[in-house]
């Protein structure tokens, strides 16, 4: 069997297309979609997520504002520089990177965002509207993982995914997402974690793997069924002499799924390029509705 790799750029580069005149028009109107980014510390991956976001903000002619904090910042600081942006009418979507350094709440942190600006939809409110099927803003990797699905014509109605990772940011609203009764969902989900005792009695058994444990090359040829569509959202940096003294990984070991999985992402190049893709359009969106209530301009 041929196995297809499902790029995520054509998607990605569809989806910002589609963006440009919406940009345009809320331009017209004065409005130019604004994200606030808060960092804090020196991760060097979450430095690098969030240099690219800047650079996509500025290409698609939007405006993005980095604030950089130092490891030692008090969450007190934290909540005074949120409620700040909370309250600034020119910004539509505020985002923390995570990981925070580990003595920040990110708890705390992260439902001090107006659920209203949560681009990231990592906020409980928008979390419970997400279970609900009622959604607000779609977690932007989640949302990346449907738009690729769909992009590629992958059916899901009536498969069964296994998702492989129970994380806030991907797993749980995955499972959210692909069980829901909607035309990218209906999907008889498992979901796989830590804690599951036999994970390729799961895996074999799937129609679709999506992979979200960041654990590089988890997922082995061995461990799957002919056919299967294969998600790769992990992104591991495995050191290494080359020069820049690692490699990207995925959790899926490429080679060995390679004639046995009808498609899989690529890592890079698969469901990264989506997540800063799906940041523009909460971003979008939530400019779009700020035009709507008057009071916010
Ligand atoms: N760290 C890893 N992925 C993400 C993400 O999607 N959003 C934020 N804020 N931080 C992350």
């Amino acid at each position: 069997m041929d196995t297809l790799l499902l790029k995520g750029k054509p998607v990605s580069d569809s989806i910002r297309l589609a963006l440009e005149p919406r940009v345009q028009s809320l331009k017209e109107i004065g409005i130019i979609p604004k994200l606030a980014a808060v960092i804090v510390g020196d991760d060097p991956a979450s430095q690098v997520y969030v240099r690219n976001k800047a650079r996509a903000f500025e290409n698609l002619q939007c405006e993005s504002d980095t604030h950089r904090l130092d490891t030692d910042i008090t969450v007190e600081e934290v909540l005074t520089l949120l409620d700040t942006l909370n309250n600034d009418a020119a910004v539509h979507g505020i985002l923390v990177q995570l990981p925070l350094p580990t003595q920040l709440d990110s708890k705390t942190i992260l439902h001090a965002v107006s659920p209203k600006k949560d681009v990231d939809g990592f906020h409980p409110e928008n979390l419970g509207l997400l279970l609900e099927g009622n959604p607000n803003f779609i977690p932007c990797t989640p949302y990346g993982v449907l738009e690729i699905l769909k992009y590629y014509e992958i059916p899901v109605s009536g498969r069964h995914a296994v998702i492989v990772g129970r994380s806030n940011i991907v797993g749980k609203p995955m499972f959210a997402l692909l069980a829901q009764k909607f035309e990218m969902g209906n999907a008889t989900v498992t979901i796989c974690h830590t804690g599951t005792k036999d994970l390729a009695a799961h895996t074999e058994r799937a129609d679709i793997i999506i992979a979200a444990a960041g654990a590089p090359n988890m997922i082995t040829g061995n461990m799957i069924k002919e056919g299967v569509d294969i998600i790769d959202v992990g992104i591991n940096r495995v050191e290494d002499d080359s020069e820049k003294g690692y490699t990207l990984v995925g959790d899926v070991n490429r080679e060995s799924v390679m004639g046995i999985a009808n498609s899989v992402t690529p890592v890079p190049g698969g469901v990264g390029p989506m997540t800063i893709t799906m940041l523009l359009v909460n971003t979008v969106n939530s400019a779009e509705k700020c035009r709507k209530l008057i009071a916010c301009h």
